[in-house]
């Protein structure tokens, strides 16, 4: 069992404490983790060429941009279960987290029916940032596990958050449980 955890956070902030505790508890479990911070890898912005799609359904997963996607593909492929993190930008999803979704436009019709969870942070309001993930998982097929969702502004305040560990640990239970299905 293996599960990819994506931060889209550009700083060491609460979304990255949430998939830290969440790797944690899964590795806990006996899974395999794999921790991509977006803010550490070197993914530049899709072109739109769409030259990905040669192969139809069967497409390799190959972008003509020589990045870090590039290894990345492989391993997104080969995951149980997809996690991502996001902090909430105006009510939406990061910035970062939309690109990296967009580069998956080479390898998205290969990710039908392989689980996916979100987790969100935000000072006072989500707004649509868990819809943002919902929609993304729908359109490629991916079943939706659930999500956690937390208040809080500075890095680090979400540790004082009295509920968020048993929450966790209850999605880490739902995503070994949508793998083992
Ligand atoms: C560009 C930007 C936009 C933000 N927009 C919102 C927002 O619409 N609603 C909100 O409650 N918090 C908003 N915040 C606050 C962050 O969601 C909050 O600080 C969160 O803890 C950041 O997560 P991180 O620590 O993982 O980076 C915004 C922060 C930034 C930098």
């Amino acid at each position: 069992m293996k599960v990819v955890l994506v931060s889209g956070s550009p700083r060491r902030g609460n979304t990255e404490w949430m998939l830290r505790k969440l790797s944690e508890l899964l590795t806990e479990k006996g899974v395999k983790v794999e921790l991509i911070l977006l803010r550490q890898r070197d993914i530049k912005l899709c072109r739109g060429c769409l030259s990905c799609e040669a192969g139809g359904k069967d497409r390799k997963g190959l972008c003509k941009i020589k990045d870090d996607m590039n290894s990345i593909y492989p391993e997104l492929i080969e995951a149980d279960c997809w996690v991502f993190g996001t902090p909430a930008y105006f009510e939406l999803l990061s910035g970062l987290l939309k690109n990296f979704m967009d580069r998956t436009v080479a390898i998205w019709p290969r990710l039908e029916g392989k689980p996916m969870a979100g987790l969100a942070v935000a000072e006072e309001g989500i707004g649509q940032a868990i819809q943002n993930l919902k929609t993304y998982a729908t359109l490629c097929g991916m079943p939706w596990v659930g999500s956690v969702t937390c208040l809080a502004k500075n890095a680090g305040e979400i540790a004082n958050n009295k509920s968020i560990n048993l929450r966790l640990k209850r999605l880490a239970d739902k995503i070994i449980d949508s793998i083992k299905k």
